[in-house]
């Protein structure tokens, strides 16, 4: 049987992200209290993380949810690892199967998640690549349904670099039928693409380089630091290139009076988005982290969960997303 990944949220069908965000609110509602009782997780479940980069949220947050669930996990990093001295992905995968009964991975390249996919035998989890990050866009839809209701048929804006969150984003509103308007320097918009992805399928995807023409009657504000982890390079052009974009009071003020503002954490105050707004009345951004811990749970669960719903029609392997493994450019937004 084919372990279920969740590699991707274009690579599920809108039903199973439908039911692990159900569940993610459910799990929240039943709070910590007998939570092994109520999913059907192997007692003693084993999570193995394997971490290329640094992680606040993704790292404890998914440490705590197998905790939750009845399970454990183990850190792995790749210095520690026979990776770092040339193993290669695919006999890893072969071998930590043998042990684990599921793989985290945050890569800087996304082919390696995918090699991982194909070669393990227990459900990968995507916790962040160069091309995207659909744990975070899960907890960021599971946000904004808490606060305003369904997300279904509302306004998101995007602003600043469009990067592998933006493009969970994108994924996102053909999963969820929300509106995402993006506001992107030209010079880092969506690539292609992922455009022509969203626009085959349907979503109401619009790119355009006005702050406040992206942010007018948005529902929800959303932005991300503007030096991602692995664009190490020529961080003070890209910065010029990225001020107008920063979400201040008056991009605030283009979007409806009860939007609300997000970001994926960490933030760079004064950068992408100003102290008064990350640290006023409308911003979510707390509560958007805490539900990385009810995300992962639900994520894990359906993983690990043989009962549940299964993949099915969008693919288990069909991502936009994917640069290194189709010859795409490695990153989302054009450089
Ligand atoms: N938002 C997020 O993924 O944070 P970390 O890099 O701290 O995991
Ligand atoms: N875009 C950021 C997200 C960090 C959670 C990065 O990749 O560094």
């Amino acid at each position: 049987m084919q372990p279920r990944h969740f590699l991707d949220i274009d690579a599920l069908p809108r039903q199973t992200l439908r039911a692990i965000l159900d569940d993610a609110h459910a799990m929240k509602a039943l709070g910590r209290s007998h939570l092994p009782d109520k999913v059907n997780v192997r007692q003693g479940a084993v999570l193995a993380m394997i971490f290329e980069q640094p992680s606040t949220r993704t790292r404890v947050s998914f440490e705590v949810a197998m905790h939750e669930l009845g399970g454990t996990s183990i850190m792995l990093s790749p210095a520690d690892m026979q990776i770092g001295r040339g193993e290669t992905i695919a006999d890893t995968a072969r071998v930590l199967s043998r042990y684990v009964d599921a793989i985290v991975l945050r890569t800087g390249t996304h082919g390696k998640l995918l090699e991982l996919a194909a070669h393990a035998t227990v459900p990968v989890i995507n916790g962040l690549t160069n091309l995207s990050h659909p744990c975070q866009v899960m907890a960021d839809v599971m946000t904004f349904e808490e606060k305003k209701g369904s997300i279904e048929g509302a306004t998101v804006a995007w602003l600043g670099d469009a990067n592998n969150v933006a493009a969970s984003w994108v994924h996102g509103a053909a999963r969820f039928g929300y509106a995402l308007k993006l506001g992107c320097p030209e010079k880092f918009k969506p690539v292609p693409e992922l455009l022509s992805w969203a626009k085959a399928e349907g979503a109401s995807v619009k790119v355009g380089h006005d702050p406040h023409a992206a942010a007018r009657n948005a529902d929800c504000v959303v932005t991300d630091v503007w030096v991602s982890m692995g664009d190490g390079e020529d961080k003070k052009k890209r910065k010029s290139l990225l001020k107008p974009f920063q979400v201040d009071r008056a991009v605030m003020a283009a979007a409806k009076p009860d939007a609300i503002f997000m970001h994926c954490l960490p933030a760079h105050r004064g950068d992408e988005v100003t102290a008064e707004v990350i640290d006023g009345p409308q911003s979510v951004v707390w509560d958007e982290a805490e539900n990385r811990l009810q995300v992962q749970k639900a994520i894990l669960a359906w993983c690990l969960d043989a009962s549940r719903a299964s993949p099915s029609s969008a693919g288990s392997s069909g991502s936009v997303a994917r640069g290194a493994a189709k010859g795409r450019p490695e990153r989302v937004g054009a450089k």
